[in-house]
Formats: C-alpha cells, structure tokens, sequence
C-alpha cells in the first residue's frame, strides 16, 4: 500500500511538461512535502542506458522490441525508485508513464493499444497513478516549440507529422476513457495559468 501520491505528466513532445514539472516541484517543496522528480525513461541508471538505446540506436528497432524496451525501463523504475518513494510518503513527480507506450507504441507505431498497455500493467504490477495531467497541445506548435530549441531530433521526434497527430488522438482518447484520473490542460495558455490550474487540482489530493 502506498502512503505517497503519484503524479504522472504526459504530452506530445514540446508541450511542456518539464516546465510545469518543475513549477509543481518548486510549489510542493515549499509545502514542505518530499518530492521525487523523475521521468521515463531514464529515471534509473539501468534506464539511462535503456534511453540511450531507444532514443539514439542509428537504424530500425521493431516495433515490438521498442515497447518492451520502455517496458523494461519502467519495471526496473517502478521496482527500485517510484514505489519505495510512494512507501515513505512521497510526491512522485514523474514525466511520462503507461500512457506514454499506449500512444507512441500503441497509436504511433500501431500495435494493439491493449497490448500494450497489458505489457507495461505487467511490469509495474498494475501501479497506476492517483492523477496524471495531459498537456494538449497541436503537433504543429509542439513542433515549433522543439524547432526553436533543439539541434537535433531524437529517434520518436523526428517522426512524421502523421504519426504525432495519431499519439494526440490517442492521449485525448485515454482521458475521455478515465476522466477521473486524467485531467487535459490547453498547453497553449502561459505557463503559470497552467501551473496555478493544476495546483487547485492537486490541492485537495494533498
Ligand atoms: P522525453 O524524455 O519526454 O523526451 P525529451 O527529454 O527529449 O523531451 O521522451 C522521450 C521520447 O520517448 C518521447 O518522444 C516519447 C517517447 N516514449 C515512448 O515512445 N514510449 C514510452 O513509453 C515513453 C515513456 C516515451
């Protein structure tokens, strides 16, 4: 049984989560609340090593392969750092989770959504987050976003626009299924508008 309170950011790529990630860390540090930042994948250092392969390996990595990377990635993650921090009572800050292999390997790479999303309840056994806040945004303006601060594209950036607008679709998708615990904010607006919208949804989780 976890005492703690699992947050989970997702998004399209260039919406903002790492800004807002940071403003909620900043506002629950000064509740006096221990937080544990962190993010998938790459939130171990086994992870570090599995993001390395699945963001920068130069050629193809199959479609399955890939989903049982991140799936890999988020057992080990799960085992030894988010579930111990949820023990003590922790806030678990975390970029990306289940939702994020349900729209890139389910929607984007077109494997059975279901699947997927089994294979990643398997090798967290069955951790879901308490809240999980989507930043919407319009892949077009994602993109220019990410043109205006990166040098190059990771593996799942530099895909198409076709596919960025499947995983949209498909993220909008999971938060009309589980309303309770997905809440989409217009990533569009100013930052501190988002923030201050998701500490009021936050506040009473507390
Ligand atoms: P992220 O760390 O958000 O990228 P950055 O640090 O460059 O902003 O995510 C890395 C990429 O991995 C992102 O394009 C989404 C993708 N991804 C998946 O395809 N499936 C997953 O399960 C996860 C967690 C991420």
């Amino acid at each position: 049984m976890s005492r703690g309170l699992f947050i989970t950011l997702e998004g399209g790529d260039g919406s903002g989560k790492t800004t807002q990630a940071e403003l909620l860390r900043d506002w629950l540090d000064g509740l006096g609340r221990e937080v544990v930042r962190t993010r998938e994948p790459g939130g171990t250092e086994v992870g570090v090593e599995v993001r390395e392969i699945v963001l920068h390996h130069r050629g193809d990595i199959s479609p399955r392969a890939e989903a049982l990377l991140y799936a890999a990635d988020r057992a080990h993650h799960v085992a030894t750092l988010v579930r111990p921090a949820l023990e003590r009572g922790a806030v678990v800050l975390q970029d990306r989770y289940i939702d994020s292999s349900v729209a890139y390997q389910g929607a984007g790479r077109v494997l059975d959504s279901r699947e997927v999303r089994a294979l990643s309840e398997w090798a967290t056994e069955d951790l879901a987050p308490d809240l999980t806040v989507l930043l919407d945004l319009d892949p077009e303006t994602a993109r220019g976003r990410l043109d205006a601060s990166r040098t190059r594209y990771d593996r799942l950036e530099a895909e198409a626009s076709e596919f960025h607008r499947r995983v949209r679709e498909a993220y909008l998708a999971i938060a009309a299924a589980e309303p309770e615990r997905v809440v989409v904010v217009d990533a569009a607006q100013p930052a501190e508008q988002i923030a201050a919208e998701l500490r009021a949804r936050i506040e009473p989780l507390l």
